[in-house]
């Protein structure tokens, strides 16, 4: 197992430097995230929107997604800040369902969950805690 301290601070500073990525034309809000890899890694997300509403992607998924797609597999944290665009986050962007479900799929019930206002102000969750009595793929195995 992997001991290594979570570098909280670095973790918040990429996920609020990420939201200046996001395309938000629809909703004007804008998500960052940043995800940490069991070895060290951080890929970072924002939210993608699309006039068709559906397609849009969330912050914390484009995260997942860069991620699997370059091989990565286990993860131990990702911090998520969201608020209107070129403001500081307000308050507390959670993760909605569909992103707590694509956790759930690849991590486990200590993943931990940041969620940030700022530097100085956020709240730590585990993913049991935001997805408790979880569908995984344990339970059709
Ligand atoms: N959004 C995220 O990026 N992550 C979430 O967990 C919740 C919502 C985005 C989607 C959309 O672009 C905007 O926030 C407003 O819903």
């Amino acid at each position: 197992m992997n001991r290594r301290v979570i570098p909280i601070k670095e973790l918040i500073q990429k996920a609020l430097e990420a939201r200046k990525f996001s395309y938000v034309p629809y909703s004007g809000y804008t998500v960052g995230a940043a995800l940490l890899t069991e070895e060290g890694k951080i890929y970072t997300g924002c939210n993608i929107e699309n006039a068709a509403y559906g397609p849009t992607n969330c912050a914390e998924r484009t995260a997942f997604f860069k991620a699997v797609s370059e091989g990565e597999r286990s993860f131990k944290t990702i911090a998520i800040c969201g608020g209107k665009k070129d403001k500081m986050p307000e308050s507390y962007a959670y993760p909605c369902g569909v992103c707590r479900q694509v956790m759930k799929e690849f991590c486990k019930d200590d993943f931990r969950i940041i969620v940030v206002k700022s530097l100085e102000e956020y709240e730590v969750y585990t993913l049991a805690e935001l997805l408790p009595h979880g569908f995984g793929g344990e339970t059709i195995a």
